[in-house]
């Protein structure tokens, strides 16, 4: 009998408190080997802070996290990074003025020795830049254009590339198509597409709802820090995932509209 692999991600229990708010309460997340995972919920849910508990940028309070089979305790991004995990921040953490090439590189920059003097391989890191983006099928028509010169989504797809080429296990996208326009939210999808099909494992955390059905297989759905509900996307649809993300608010509305109806009728 073949033992069955382990679960590519696997936290649980996972707690953590800012002050009086309890921000996450004993969640628990699990992700197989290239499956993208949709994590959903209302504003303030705790979607971002529980992905940036498995990126490594919050400790939490308590909880464990496996990675494929292992305990992991990342005190920092870097620890995150060197178990293969990447999180696309919903701030895209680019610098501006520097162009792509250097973006994809940063604090990592190829170098060359020159007579005993170490010096940028600014050919090296474009040549590698440019097979890089091509590999993930992202256009962009050179490499030495500044970040601040491109649209919405050439800099989404290049804050991916970017972490893509860390060479991760785990993906983590933070609202990646809020801010793009129809067609750049194509490419990201298809970027997510083209990742997950390489074996990369992804978390989407998204309030398009309609992106769910076009390239996860399964969403996980927070409320107020709990999880409330998990579904194979074949298994649901998006009338369901509203009434899991905002169920509870809307049954607690219509219970108070019902008292009020019944005290209405009163003679
Ligand atoms: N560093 C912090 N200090 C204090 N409170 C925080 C901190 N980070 C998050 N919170 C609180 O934790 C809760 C969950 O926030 P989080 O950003 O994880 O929600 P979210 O599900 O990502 O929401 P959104 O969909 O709006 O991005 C919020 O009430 C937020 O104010
Ligand atoms: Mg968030």
């Amino acid at each position: 009998m073949s033992a069955t692999p382990p679960d590519r991600v696997r936290m649980t229990g996972i707690s953590k408190r800012y002050g009086p708010i309890q921000t996450l309460a004993e969640v628990d997340l699990w992700l197989a080997p290239g499956e993208v995972l949709g994590l959903v919920g209302d504003n303030g849910a705790g979607k971002s802070t529980l992905s940036k508990v498995l990126s490594g940028a919050v400790v939490p309070d308590s909880g464990t996290i496996e990675i494929d089979g292992r305990e992991v305790r990342f005190a920092s991004p870097a620890d995150a990074r060197a178990a293969h995990v990447e999180m696309v921040y919903q701030d895209l953490s680019l610098c501006d003025t520097v162009d792509v090439a250097g973006n994809i590189f940063l604090g990592r920059e190829p170098v060359k020795s020159l007579g005993g003097v170490r010096l940028l391989d600014k050919r090296r890191m474009h040549d590698e830049a440019k097979a890089m983006l091509e590999k993930l099928g992202i256009v962009i028509a050179d490499t030495r254009l500044k970040v601040e010169n491109l649209s919405g989504g050439q800099r989404q797809s290049i804050a991916i590339g970017r972490a893509a080429s860390f060479d991760p296990k785990v993906l983590i996208m933070d609202e990646p198509t809020a801010a793009l326009a129809v067609a750049e939210v194509e490419a990201v999808l298809d970027l997510i597409r083209t990742v997950s099909a390489r074996g990369v494992s992804v978390i989407l955390i998204t309030h398009r709802l309609q992106d769910l059905f076009l390239v996860c297989d399964r969403i996980q759905v927070m409320y107020e820090g709990r999880n409330v509900a998990e579904r194979h996307v074949a298994d649901t649809n998006i009338e369901e995932v509203v009434n899991l993300i905002v169920g509870r608010k809307f049954a607690a509305r219509s219970a108070r509209h019902g008292a009020a109806d019944i005290e209405g009728a009163r003679p």
